[in-house]
């Protein structure tokens, strides 16, 4: 996106807080999980915009370690959600050119899913289009423990920050240029807090299931509006 300006101006790598699913489902008198659902048609949708309009880099918090707290049932349809969709969905990821991969813990999530992610992230390998990073049980502070143990474990006594980088589940890719939340609130909620030093936010009090195409090139046209220093003096 934006390719005449220079790297530390483009837009290249996109990431949401797809919040407000269970309000979106209460205000119409239904339970959470039909919020979930009608969640996901939202992100499909995001999921070829954002390709088509040629971004880079997506990432999408889908569940957090601390989203365990909630009902047994909602969180075993959310996991059997993720899982069907990524059963049926391979042909619209092929015909997209979109490449998967996950960020989060998964060794606590159910076997047949992990094989399923890692078989969808190995068939998806090869695609140059739009990168999706899909965050599931996914912690910032979980991911930074997992990374300074990998270290310790390695015997190193002196790190760098690009030591720390390179153990995240994110290693490799850029840190986001922007991060979107929707459902009007405005917090991190333990969201890539390492990638996130000097992204952009933006705030939306529309609720998951009802963001658009629009609301996208609104978020797009507020982040060309922003002038990012970096601590620097311009
Ligand atoms: C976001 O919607 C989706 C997930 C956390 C999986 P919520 O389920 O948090 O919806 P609200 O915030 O309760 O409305
Ligand atoms: C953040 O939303 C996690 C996801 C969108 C997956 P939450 O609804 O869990 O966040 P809090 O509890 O409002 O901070
Ligand atoms: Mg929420």
């Amino acid at each position: 996106m934006a390719d005449e300006k220079q790297p530390d101006q483009m837009c290249r790598h996109i990431a949401v807080i797809m919040d407000g699913n269970g309000r979106w489902a209460k205000q119409r008198g239904k339970i959470r999980s039909f919020g979930h659902k009608e969640g996901l048609k939202a992100t499909k949708r995001l999921l070829h915009y954002a390709s088509e309009r040629g971004l880079k880099y997506l990432t999408l918090y889908a569940f957090s370690t601390e989203n365990w707290k909630r009902a047994e049932e909602e969180v075993s349809y959310l996991m059997n959600l993720i899982h069907l969709h990524l059963r049926k969905e391979m042909k619209f990821y092929k015909k997209n050119h979109i490449r998967l991969r996950f960020i989060g813990d998964l060794s606590r999530l159910k076997p047949s899913l992990q094989e399923e992610m890692r078989s969808v992230e190995r068939d998806t390998a090869s695609y140059d289009g739009l990168t999706v990073q899909l965050a599931i049980n996914y912690g910032g502070r979980d991911e930074l423990r997992r990374a300074v143990q990998k270290l310790i474990d390695s015997g190193k006594q002196e790190i760098t920050e690009a030591d720390i980088e390179a153990e995240l589940d994110t290693a490799g890719i850029p840190d986001p240029d922007l991060i979107i939340r929707t459902a009007g609130e405005q917090r991190l909620s333990n969201f890539l807090m390492w990638q996130s030093a000097y992204s952009e936010f933006w705030y939306t009090p529309k609720l998951w299931p009802d963001f658009g195409s629009e609301d996208f090139d609104e978020a797009v046209a507020a982040f060309f509006r922003r002038d990012r220093r970096y601590g620097g003096i311009k």
